[in-house]
């Protein structure tokens, strides 16, 4: 791994400063993120580098001096919206030639997408990898003042970690705090270990500070980011295991809640229930993705855990914890997948009765294991299995949720529900929506609604202030 150095973080702030004094006024840039919060987080890295270098940040395309497309890889669907989204910004570049264009993060971490890039999209003034991302002040620079496309595309590697590069954060009282990077456990099907480097923990110093700042500028809830937070600081020696740092930051003074993501069955210790079980900062919320129900499935995916060691590891949070709310991640389709095996999915939907799943339809990645597995199955199998999986998950749902009514649910509270305006929306510890009548100023708040209906994907409730 390599840490990048303070003198190579400066000589990106003097970019910063060139790029800032060459630009002239008034310039706007958009950044369009896809994928997971690891890359919002790196979005807000990048947003920090703009304003650092005069950009205003604005949404709308039409207005924009600058756009960078930060691009998701995880699924091909994904990567097709990246290229359509990129695609229709070549007639905003007839119309404003000056107008940068600029594609990062993990799907142009791949070789084969940067060519794509390279060759089909002209336009695109610049490129680089998750591994360059800290170089994007320097990247820019060299866009302005060379006559050429710079695509740099490398091998992301060992991956690095940058410390010091300023952040816009957009999440108001929630934030995002990435303690760790890249991922090792090269699961058959996935490609973020090739895109994203290997694991590396950040220094449990700097992750401290982080929170602390956070906390310092009121913060109400921090969530900690890490492909597989449960290996933190496997890396690092002698700082100690991810059930320590979050007992750490749970020590730090302030009204703060903290939630974690991703967890790997196999790497969630009892230690980290305890820790959580023990600490009323860390929300009721484990998220634990469970990929197949089937024991052979899962050693095909090369998770590393069976159904069996899942359901013990679901046993033990809800005897810590009894409110605990479980989501997690399913994937239909994977190569090989009978129908009994797919049953055995649904089996531990009906078994673990989760809070809420993030379901995918299996999709072949490039340069995977599982690309190259026979009986990869059809897309007509594929969509049936996964609208059977959305209608038992469904049900359980509607069933979880409306055993809330009539219960007092804590809250915090994030805006104007999108869909209903003259309402405000609030989020539970599971995750969970619940919409209110309420005023504008309860945004930003933790407080208590009283639910009083419940929908298969949201609840609704009512808000009495306490005399
Ligand atoms: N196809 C479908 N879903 C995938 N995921 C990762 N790789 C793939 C793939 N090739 C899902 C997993 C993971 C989530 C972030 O994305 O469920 O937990
Ligand atoms: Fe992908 Fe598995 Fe790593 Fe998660 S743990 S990022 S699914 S390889």
């Amino acid at each position: 791994m390599k840490q990048i150095t303070n003198e190579e973080i400066n000589e990106q702030y003097e970019y910063m400063r060139r790029v800032r004094a060459i630009i002239g006024e008034g310039k706007k840039a958009c950044v369009r993120t896809f994928g997971c919060q690891q890359n919002e987080a790196d979005s807000e890295r990048l947003g920090g580098m703009l304003r650092e270098m005069g950009f205003e940040t604005v949404c709308d395309v039409k207005q924009a001096d600058l756009i960078l497309v930060n691009t998701c890889a995880v699924r091909e669907h994904a990567e097709l919206k990246a290229l359509s989204v990129t695609g229709q910004f070549k007639h905003l570049k007839e119309a404003k030639p000056s107008l940068l264009i600029g594609i990062c993060g993990c799907m142009v971490t791949q070789e084969h997408r940067a060519g794509t890039i390279k060759h089909s999209y002209p336009y695109v003034d610049f490129l680089f990898g998750t591994a360059m991302l800290y170089r994007f002040p320097e990247i820019l620079w060299d866009t302005l003042t060379e006559e050429k496309r710079q695509i740099l595309w490398e091998d992301t590697g060992e991956g690095n970690i940058a410390e010091g590069l300023p952040v816009k954060r957009e999440g108001g009282a929630k934030a995002w705090l990435s303690i760790m990077y890249g991922c090792n456990n090269f699961c058959t099907y996935c490609v973020v270990p090739y895109v994203r480097g290997r694991e590396r923990s950040r220094r449990k110093s700097d992750v401290l500070a982080e929170a602390r700042e956070l906390i310092a500028d009121g913060v109400q809830e921090i969530t900690l980011l890490g492909q597989n937070v449960n290996s933190y600081g496997n890396d690092l020696g002698t700082e100690g295991d991810f059930a320590d740092l979050l007992n750490d930051i749970c020590k730090l003074d302030g009204d703060f809640r903290i939630r974690f993501m991703t967890s790997h069955p196999k790497d969630a210790s009892h230690k980290l229930i305890d820790v959580m079980a023990a600490n009323e900062k860390v929300e009721r919320h484990f998220h634990l993705p469970l990929q197949s129900g089937d024991n052979r499935v899962l050693k095909a995916m090369n998770r590393r855990y069976t159904r069996e060691s899942y359901l013990d590891l679901v046993g033990y949070m809800r005897e810590k914890m009894p409110e605990i709310a479980i989501t997690t991640d399913i994937i239909v389709g994977f190569p090989g997948e009978t129908e009994d095996e797919f049953e055995n999915t649904l089996d531990m939907l009906r078994r673990v009765r989760f809070d809420n799943i993030y379901s995918f339809i299996y999709s072949k990645r490039r340069g995977t294991p599982a690309e190259k597995m026979p009986d990869q199955i059809s897309d007509a199998v594929k969509k049936e299995r996964f609208a059977r999986l959305l209608k038992v998950q469904d049900a359980i749902s509607k069933e979880k949720n409306a055993e809330l009514i009539g219960r007092r649910v804590p809250v915090l509270v994030e805006g104007r529900s999108k869909t209903d305006p003259t309402r405000l929306t609030g989020r539970t510890a599971g995750n969970r929506l619940v919409h209110f009548t309420g005023d504008d100023g309860l945004i930003g708040k933790r407080i208590e609604l009283l639910v009083e209906d419940a929908e298969i994907h949201s609840l609704f409730g009512s808000y009495s202030p306490k005399e």
